[in-house]
């Protein structure tokens, strides 16, 4: 019981690009959507940063005021340390909330970025390839520490500084101290490679953890909960969502077991040299009290900024560098994908649509699903495509609508090769309806009009769409007719059966008026035979009835049902992936082929 179907090979997916340019994009991308808060934010958190460092300067300058009784020095060290004080305070508040404000804007901005790429890319792969769907949830799951990622580089910038200063007093007693800072690397060291072997054992798990996730929902929620009920399958549900669950933990847990190991043996090396320090100045230098005072507090701080800093760059590594890489890639792939096409759609099909040794096979798979189809499918005509669940009907339909580009041969809208126009252009001369529709929960006049979002509020085009997909009996039962809100869940909607739902999305794809492709892809699969057979009938008459003078328009139906199959002007038969038989229902109910038998089968069942 996997959720995903079998896949053969999953292996080629492009690099993620580099880690430095990704991240000063998206730092470019919020100066872009917010320069002068971004600018205002950097400023503070770097100025807060100073008084915090000096306070070891004070403290020296203290203690040597009491030690040489210098009222004076004893008086300007403490309203130094006061000011200090009050000044990390101070610019630390303001700080923050400098900082919040950014971050809220610039979330919003980054999230519908991400929205606005991913809608943006006109193939549907990302969206069915396990490789790129495993990346695309880490992002989703990260935008919201993107923004965190500024601040986090802000405050980076700042421990840098808090160092720098630290470094500068400590060299100013004595250069050897330098070298207490040397005995940080291992940490740095440990908690720059700990995020980078966490992150790829965890990744290296995503699918079981999405599997874990999808078995959870399919526990807990309302949709398969008849189906969960009925087939009893609960407690194999509960025992394979935590074995999944462990197969994505356990490896991850024992990562960061032996990562934290290596850090503290880290850790304890600085410790001893910090000691080594203080006993160098105090016996070795022989060094006056007030500077032993200034590596002590000095030294201590140093640690805690060596640790504030390699721990802030750890989280850089691990979040901001990965999920700018991420973000970098979906930039660079929605770029790729939507900038081809550089020929016009057709406005009108004289000919055809004409396939030339189609093949297809899924990216990132090796079965080929579509083998050396080659079909011409003539203007103005209603094409039925025939053949068993899995022969390639849907994947044929989802090249023609420019989803997928086939893996070889080509594609011509009369002349023009698919491959060469723009695919929103295209899209936006299709019309249809699937067989896993989406039920869009909005007031059912726009769960209609969606189809032609132009036309969205123009109630007579979305009842004459209603109409044409025989869904007239749907709406006159909404309570509220087209202003009824759809949906259980939301306040006074009405629930639809899913044959409602299906009428509903049929009418939607009859939204547009003049579509040069039209598909139905078993879109009446939950409706009964006869209801089918009576709508297409009258929709294949009117299609023709439009006749040459049009675009040219062609039909794309797919069905089970031979009753309403065999009034296609043309009818292409499918099996296991090849083009096997070809023409209309009289030519190959006298040829004796695969149809004819598979017609008289079903012709029998229903006699
Ligand atoms: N997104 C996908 N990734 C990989 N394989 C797929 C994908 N979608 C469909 N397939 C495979 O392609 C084959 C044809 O599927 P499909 O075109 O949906 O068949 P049909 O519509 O004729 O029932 C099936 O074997 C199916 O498993
Ligand atoms: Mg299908």
């Amino acid at each position: 019981m996997t959720s995903s179907p079998e896949r053969e090979s999953v292996g080629v997916i492009d690099p993620l690009p580099p880690a430095l340019s990704s991240m000063w994009r998206l730092c470019k991308l919020g100066y872009r959507h917010e320069p002068r808060l971004m600018l205002a934010a950097f400023g503070l958190s770097q100025l807060a940063a100073l008084p915090d460092a000096l306070l070891a300067l004070w403290l020296m300058l203290l203690g040597q005021g009491v030690l040489e009784h210098r009222p004076g020095l004893m008086r300007g060290a403490a309203i130094g340390l006061g000011v200090s004080t009050a000044a990390t305070w101070f610019l630390r508040t303001v700080s923050t909330r400098v900082q919040r404000r950014f971050r809220d804007k610039v979330t919003i901005a980054l999230e519908s970025h991400i929205a606005q790429l991913q809608a943006s890319v006109v193939t549907i792969a990302h969206h069915e390839r396990p490789d790129y769907l495993d990346r695309l949830s880490m992002l989703r799951n990260q935008v919201f520490v993107l923004d965190h990622m500024y601040m986090s580089v802000f405050s980076t910038l700042g421990w840098i500084l808090r160092l720098g200063v630290t470094m500068a007093l400590l060299i100013s007693i004595h250069p050897a101290l330098l070298l207490l800072a040397a005995f940080a690397v291992p940490t740095i060291l440990t908690s720059s490679w700990r995020p980078e072997v966490e992150r790829t054992t965890s990744e290296r798990g995503s699918q079981a953890g999405r599997l874990a996730r999808h078995l959870f929902t399919i526990a807990t929620t309302a949709p398969p909960g008849k189906e969960v009920r009925v087939t009893g399958i609960g407690d194999r549900l509960i025992a394979e969502r935590r074995s999944a669950w462990e197969r994505w933990y356990w490896p991850l847990a024992a990562a960061r077991r032996g990562s934290a190991m290596w850090h503290a043996l880290a850790w304890a090396v600085f410790g001893l040299a910090y000691v080594g320090a203080i006993v160098f100045v105090s016996s070795g230098i022989h060094a006056p009290a007030g500077q032993v005072l200034l590596v002590l507090a000095a030294g201590a701080r140093l640690s805690g900024y060596i640790g504030a800093t390699v721990g802030e760059i750890g989280f850089l590594r691990g979040f901001w560098m990965d999920g700018s890489r991420r973000l970098a890639w979906l930039e660079n792939y929605a770029a790729s994908v939507s900038s081809l096409g550089d020929l016009p759609v057709p406005g009108v099909l004289l000919r055809g649509i004409r396939l030339e040794r189609v093949s297809f096979a899924y990216p990132g798979t090796s079965r080929v699903v579509l083998d050396d189809v080659s079909v011409t499918l003539p203007a103005g005509s209603v094409v039925a495509i025939v053949g068993e669940n899995g022969a390639g009907k849907t994947t044929l339909v989802k090249l023609i609508a420019k989803m997928y580009e086939p893996s070889s041969g080509s594609i011509l809208l009369d002349d023009t090769p698919l491959a060469r126009v723009r695919a929103d252009e295209w899209r936006a001369r299709l019309a249809g309806a699937f067989q896993d529709f989406f039920r869009f929960e909005f007031r059912a006049g726009h769960t209609v009009g969606l189809g032609d979002v132009p036309r969205m509020d123009d109630e007579p085009a979305v009842l004459a769409a209603v109409e044409r997909a025989g869904a007239g009996d749907v709406v006159a039962h909404l309570p509220l007719g087209l202003d009824t809100q759809l949906g259980a869940t939301w306040p006074g909607g009405s629930e639809l059966s899913f044959g409602q739902w299906q009428k509903l999305a049929l009418a939607r794809g009859f939204m547009r008026d003049q579509p040069l492709l039209l598909v139905l892809d078993e879109p009446t699969a939950a409706l009964d035979a006869e209801t089918e057979h009576a709508l297409f009938e009258r929709y294949a008459a009117a299609a023709r009835g439009t006749g040459e003078s049009d675009s040219g328009r062609i039909t794309i139906l797919v069905s089970h049902r031979f009753s309403t199959v065999r009034m296609a002007d043309l009818i292409v038969v499918l099996d296991g992936a090849r083009l096997v038989e070809v023409g209309t229902h009289d030519e190959l109910m006298a040829k004796s082929g695969q149809y004819s038998e598979l017609y008289r089968i079903q012709a029998a069942a229903y006699r």
